[in-house]
């Protein structure tokens, strides 16, 4: 087996844990990067501290700076993350530059050449839907996708709609439409469980660098998703889309048709998971096709397996 990877992200605090949990686990062979919890520059420079920071040799290319849609808003997660997207991390500013190859052309060019390439997107889909759009050959050319976005319940960003989904529901239609194997884990699963102040106490007790500094991030996350959502944990939403391929038993999946809502006035983002139990692709909805879809996870043990990562690093 010579499965590798490229990692889609915008960290971000979530972000910024699946990086280091893909890069402990998986052969990843780039990190693809994407406006959403911050720009773009800022979520570049950040993955770039990241790497740096943990001693990890990948290229850093630079993505989309907006939703594919001309007239559509940029929607930011700074109430969250922070105006740098990573507030509260203590990373040494990165002295690497991010690769000269963008991120859609470096994602076309990998699904052509690799022969088991799975692409692992937990931001909005821009990049993706672009590079697809631009050489729709590649969808018989990557393995699979594991998304972290959507819902088969509620959103956080509306009532009805997930943040990375939301911040890009034309480019995230383009992903769920395409043949490309899929698999989606949302806000229904990767709320259930997180990491909480005393996970955060052993990361600043570790006298390890990298998890001192990442400790400060995941304190100040806390802070905000308990503002935000009365929570006593962060979620750590983005890891789950790492998981299956790390620790396949710990998250459980079913095959469902899935459509993003376009339009809505007040659904606009939402993943329309069909729960029905009908399995014939006629009854689907347009625009709909089948994806694995996270039902439950085994959240403690995700937790250890972050934990694990973080102090994996000097
Ligand atoms: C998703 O939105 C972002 O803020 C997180 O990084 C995660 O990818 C959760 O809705
Ligand atoms: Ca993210």
């Amino acid at each position: 087996m010579n499965r590798r990877f490229i990692l889609d992200c915008d960290p971000g605090h979530d972000d910024a844990v699946a990086l280091l949990t893909a890069a402990r686990f998986l052969d990843v062979i780039g990190i693809t990067t994407v406006f959403g919890n911050s720009n773009v520059t800022n979520t570049t420079r950040n993955a770039l501290a990241l790497c740096e920071a943990a001693g990890l040799d990948i290229a850093v290319h630079p993505g989309s700076d907006r939703p594919i849609a001309v007239d559509a808003a940029v929607h930011s997660a700074q109430s969250i993350h922070g105006q740098s997207g990573l507030d509260g991390a203590a990373l040494p500013p990165p002295t690497r530059k991010p690769h000269d190859q963008d991120a859609v052309n470096f994602i076309i060019e990998s699904a052509l050449q690799e022969t088991d390439l799975t692409i692992i997107a937990v931001a909005p889909l821009t990049n993706l839907a672009r590079a697809i759009t631009r050489a729709p050959q590649i969808v018989n050319r990557i393995s699979e996708i594991s998304i972290m976005g959507g819902s088969t319940t509620f959103g956080n960003v509306t009532a009805a709609a997930e943040f990375n989904i939301f911040a890009d529901p034309e480019a995230a239609a383009v992903v769920f439409a395409s043949k490309i194997p899929k698999r989606m884990v949302g806000l229904n699963v990767t709320t259930t469980f997180g990491i909480a102040s005393e996970h955060i106490a052993r990361l600043r007790t570790s006298g390890q660098l990298l998890a001192q500094e990442i400790a400060g991030a995941l304190d100040y996350y806390l802070g905000r998703q308990s503002a935000h959502y009365q929570r006593q944990f962060a979620p750590m939403h983005d890891v789950c889309a790492v998981i299956p391929y790390s620790h396949p038993s710990l998250i459980e999946y079913q095959d469902l048709h899935v459509a993003v809502e376009c339009q809505g006035t007040l659904t606009r983002g939402q993943t329309v998971c069909d729960q029905r139990g009908m399995r014939r692709d006629d009854s689907a909805a347009p625009g709909a096709s089948s994806t694995a879809v996270a039902m439950t996870a085994q959240g403690d043990a995700i937790v250890e397996v972050v934990m694990d990562s973080l102090l994996y690093y000097p």
